[in-house]
């Protein structure tokens, strides 16, 4: 069921808006890594199937960490041989170093994210290494993947706000954006990790990249902005956006960092608005009630729960 079916009358000011978006599901690697419990391998590749029959083209599937740091994803390798591709879907893994990479080639895969912070204090927290110091890391992990033909996302991480540093000033982020594009990222996904923003302050950044054509967007709904800060991305060109199946996630070395954007909640805004974006409403919450009844607890996105009480 849609925003249509529901009887809502037809919409008005999409002007301006992308006429269809790409869904960038982030649940499989940043809902399922924040998790107390480890998911189950064969629970994970259920999840990452039926987000694939539910239309979902971009599934962000594991990361290739550590496993200390993220016990959670330590079956990087067990997931990816046991699974099955869907011919259009691709399948994108985190990777912070020229280990991670390795081991990301060796399970065959073909689209990289690495992952950035704006922040000092999230540098040294989330990968052991200073703000400067994660453009050394990070350089020869994308060299060798676009040399190796790979699709390279780069996350920016703590875009808006910081437990530890407050405020981040607009010209920090965009210096590590404009960093990693000039290492040569296909993409840039700007994320606000614990969700303060607001929507003003999302055109504002936006503004302060040269085009928006290899930006993506990632908001948290800690404060209940994510999908005003999704509208307000839109609104500046963004046509590809990041969102967690049920609004699994958090980072678990983001404290005060709540869930992802919810796909539902994202799908009933962009249905509403007459964006095309490919998801199936219906198969999709189903899927976030199957996990949320494995997680054993509810699902926080509020279409999740309208839809499937
Ligand atoms: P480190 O301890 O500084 O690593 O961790 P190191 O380079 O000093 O190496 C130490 C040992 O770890 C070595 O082994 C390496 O081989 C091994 P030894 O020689 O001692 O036997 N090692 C590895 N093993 C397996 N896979 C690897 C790997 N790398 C080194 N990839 C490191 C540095 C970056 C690895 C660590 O800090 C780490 O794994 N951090 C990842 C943390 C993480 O995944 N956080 C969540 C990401 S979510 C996020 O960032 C936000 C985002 O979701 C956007 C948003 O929500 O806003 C993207
Ligand atoms: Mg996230």
């Amino acid at each position: 069921m849609g925003a249509r079916e529901v009887g809502l009358p037809d919409t008005v000011g999409a002007n301006g808006l992308p006429d269809r978006v790409t869904i960038w599901e982030v649940g499989p690697r940043d809902g399922l890594q924040n998790e107390s419990e480890v998911v189950p391998v064969g629970t994970k590749l259920e999840f990452l199937d039926r987000l694939a029959d539910a239309g979902g083209t971009v599934l962000e599937a594991t990361s290739f960490v550590h496993p200390k740091w993220v016990p959670q994803l330590a079956d990087a390798e067990e997931l990816l041989a046991g699974l099955v591709k869907r011919p259009g879907v691709s399948y994108p893994v985190l990777v912070p170093n020229e280990r991670g990479l390795e081991r990301a080639l060796r399970a065959g895969v073909e689209h990289v994210a690495i992952f950035a912070s704006a922040t000092e204090t999230f540098a040294q927290r989330n990968l052991n290494r200073s703000l400067d110091e994660q453009f050394a890391m990070f350089d020869p992990v994308v060299s060798r993947a676009k040399a190796e033909g790979l699709a390279v996302r780069g996350y920016v991480s703590m875009c808006f706000g910081d437990p530890w540093e407050g405020a981040v000033p607009r010209e920090q982020v965009v210096g590590v954006g404009k960093r990693l594009l000039d290492m040569g990222c296909d993409q840039l996904s700007l994320g606000d990790t614990i969700g303060v923003a607001t929507p003003g302050q999302v055109t504002a950044l936006l503004t302060g990249f040269d085009g928006v054509d290899r930006l993506a967007v990632h908001f948290h709904d800690t404060y209940g902005q994510a999908l005003a800060n999704t509208l307000a991305a839109m609104q500046s060109g963004v046509r590809t956006i990041d969102s967690s199946a049920g609004g699994l996630g958090g980072c678990p070395y983001a404290e005060s960092a709540t869930g992802n954007l919810a796909t539902e909640d994202l799908v009933w805004m962009l249905d509403g608005l007459g964006v095309e974006h490919g998801v199936d409403l219906d198969k999709l919450a189903d899927t976030s009630a199957w996990m949320a009844e494995r997680l054993g607890r509810p699902s926080p996105s509020r279409v999740v729960r309208a839809l499937r009480g």
